[in-house]
């Protein structure tokens, strides 16, 4: 199949590379300097030009705290991005496939989210996310959203790559204990996308709308960074685990209020036969990989 992917160059779009490019299907994969997806114009030549048979959108604003101040931009990439991508895949008859956020969710929950949940985002970030999805809803009739959460890798910005530098740099810590989610690897994310593109390739089609894909086990930010810790002392990544103390959201203050508490429910993609992301494990080759880069080699 051919395939159009948006956002090449993030987290989940280096890692959709490496697993479409060892499928067997045909890979067009654009940057944000190629293609932005908030140009309506850039949008429908890039899809004519390469006549995919699916959309993958891995494309997003993601500088959670800094939409707060930068809200037009968000919009123009988390909504109105996605809805070009959703109107140029409509008027080509092929179905999108668009990742979305845990951060849709109030965080007032006291059990994992379903899908079907109401949504109450808390920021700029979840809320133009959400306009995202409903867009896409309004215009695509076959499309899925896949909302992930807390998503590292090798590649880009992220919690697993910040705790390593601060890690190096300081003796002692204070990380976030408050607030609970599933870390996601963004390869497993990847692998799942490829697997429904497989199914779509084989059946011509796949339990469209909304579904939830994330790690397997809660933890806060103060659980993750131990474990980060841990397992990079065990690598030789560190020299010594910094002294880790653990604080409220309340003695942290971000721009953008996130979500208490933001398990999500994978059970749809489990019934589709999708495990969600085995996040330690993950975790255990993402260091690995990143030994070379961080032991300075
Ligand atoms: N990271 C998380 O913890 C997390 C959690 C929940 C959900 N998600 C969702 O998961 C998906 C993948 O996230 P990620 O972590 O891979 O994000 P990421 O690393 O920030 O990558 C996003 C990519 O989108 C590109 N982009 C931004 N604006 C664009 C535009 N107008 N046109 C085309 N490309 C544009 C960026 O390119 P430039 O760098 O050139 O701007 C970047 O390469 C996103 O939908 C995100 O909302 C992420």
């Amino acid at each position: 199949m051919r395939i159009l992917l948006t956002g090449k160059n993030g987290q989940l779009g280096c890692c959709l590379q490496e697993v479409i490019s060892s499928s067997t299907h045909t890979l067009f994969a654009f940057g944000s300097d190629e293609l932005d997806i908030s140009d309506a114009d850039q949008v429908a030549s890039s899809v004519a030009k390469v006549q995919p048979d699916i959309i993958v959108n891995a494309a997003a604003y993601t500088a959670v705290d800094k939409a707060e101040q930068d809200q037009a931009k968000a919009y123009a990439v988390n909504e109105q991005g996605v809805a070009n991508l959703a109107k140029s895949a409509q008027a080509l008859g092929i179905p999108v496939i668009h990742v979305s956020t845990d951060y849709v969710f109030d965080g007032f929950s006291v059990e994992p989210y379903k899908p079907s949940d109401i949504t109450a985002p808390q920021g700029v970030y979840g809320a133009s996310k959400l306009a995202g999805e409903q867009a896409l809803a309004s215009i695509c009739t076959r499309y899925i959203v896949l909302r992930t959460a807390w998503v590292f890798s090798e590649y880009g910005n992220n919690f697993v790559k910040t705790m390593l530098r601060l890690g190096q740099e300081r003796d002692a810590l204070s990380v976030v204990s408050d607030q609970y989610g599933c870390p996601t690897y963004a390869g497993d994310l990847a692998q799942s996308i490829v697997c429904l593109c497989d199914h779509y390739q084989a059946t011509k089609e796949l339990a469209w709308g909304i579904h939830h894909y994330s790690g397997d086990m809660p933890t806060s930010w103060h659980g993750f960074a131990r474990t980060i810790f841990a397992k990079a002392y065990e690598r030789g990544l560190l020299s010594k685990v910094p002294k880790l103390t653990a604080i409220s959201s309340e003695q942290y203050p971000t721009p953008a209020k996130r979500p208490e508490y933001s398990v999500l429910n994978t059970s749809t993609l489990e019934a589709l036969s999708l495990r969600p992301s085995m996040w330690l494990f993950s975790l255990d080759k993402v260091l690995d990989t990143l030994s070379a880069e961080f032991s300075g080699e």
